[in-house]
């Protein structure tokens, strides 16, 4: 546990403004992987119920910024707070700080639902096992309970018909759609994506994106990452353009897409769109 250095404090808000509080409030993150500066001061603002699609070449941090922010990659520098709670932090005497134990990580952890590239289900457990175990082990939800609501999110990922099939048994598309439902199961805050159908057969894209769309406009407030350019353009409330560990530029979804201001986030859309998803 390694001491942290001064606190930043976020900015003061208006008292009664809380609607308006930030849920994901990112302030000057960086991180690096022995000499290599990864993220070189990364700011971002996710308010509650807001889509916000994260682009940018590969290598250019995104997935990293991501583990940040589920604290899978202690900070070096900054503060992350999601819903107004330092994030893997705790302040041992006034303005010192240290990175939380497991447990208290795993404590914060749990308001955080993540999607991964690869679909990461338990292979030995059944879509609905899959989906019930985190709500009994980590919040002791009874099993009817647990059972009812996994029918249930089965239903919302329209994968009602397929509670006892094992991943082995399922397409990519759909085992990613029980990975999200999965995450739901914990009732997170916030929900993050990296990349969830870059791994997939381009006919079994649609079937996530349609998905990960019906709980954008359900209010769920979600960071992903993606190469669908059409899906951050027609679902995405905000896009950010990362590059070399920086954010290059954000702005509405539709204005950064269409009219890109800057020159790297214009050769990168273009490469996209010629190559397609898979090639960038
Ligand atoms: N655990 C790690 N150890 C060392 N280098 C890493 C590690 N994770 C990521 N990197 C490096 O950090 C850079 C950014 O990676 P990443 O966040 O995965 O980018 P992106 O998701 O945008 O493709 C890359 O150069 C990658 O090799
Ligand atoms: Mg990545």
């Amino acid at each position: 546990m390694s001491e942290m250095g001064q606190l930043d404090r976020p900015p003061a808000r208006a008292e009664g403004d809380s609607a308006r509080d930030p849920l994901v409030e990112a302030i000057n993150v960086h991180k690096s992987f022995h000499r290599h500066h990864v993220l070189k001061g990364i700011d971002l603002v996710v308010h509650p119920g807001e889509v916000v699609c994260l682009l940018g070449p590969s290598g250019s941090g995104k997935t990293t910024f991501l583990r940040c922010i589920n604290m899978l990659e202690n900070l070096d520098g900054g503060r992350i707070f999601v819903d107004g709670e330092l994030m893997g932090l705790e302040e041992t005497a006034p303005g010192r700080l240290r990175h939380l134990g497991d447990q208290q990580k795993a404590a914060q952890r749990r308001e955080i639902g993540m999607v991964f590239q690869r679909f990461n289900l338990f292979p030995h457990k059944t879509a609905l096992e899959n989906i019930i175990e985190a709500p009994m082990q980590v919040k002791r939800v009874s099993k009817a309970q647990a059972v009812a609501e996994a029918e249930q999110l089965l239903d919302q990922v329209g994968l009602a018909d397929k509670p006892h099939h094992y991943p082995s048994q399922l397409s990519g598309g759909q085992q990613q759609r029980v990975a999200i439902a999965r995450a739901l199961a914990m009732k997170p805050k916030l929900m993050l994506f990296d990349e969830p159908t870059s791994a997939l057969d381009p006919e079994l894209v649609g079937e996530v994106l349609r998905v990960m769309r019906e709980l954008a406009e359900q209010g769920t407030t979600m960071i992903v990452v993606t190469h669908e350019i059409a899906f951050a353009r027609d679902v995405a409330d905000r896009v950010v353009f990362m590059d070399d560990g920086v954010v290059v530029e954000e702005g509405p979804a539709r204005e950064v897409i269409n009219n890109p201001r800057q020159e790297r986030t214009r050769q990168f859309l273009q490469r996209v769109l010629e190559e397609g998803p898979a090639a960038s």
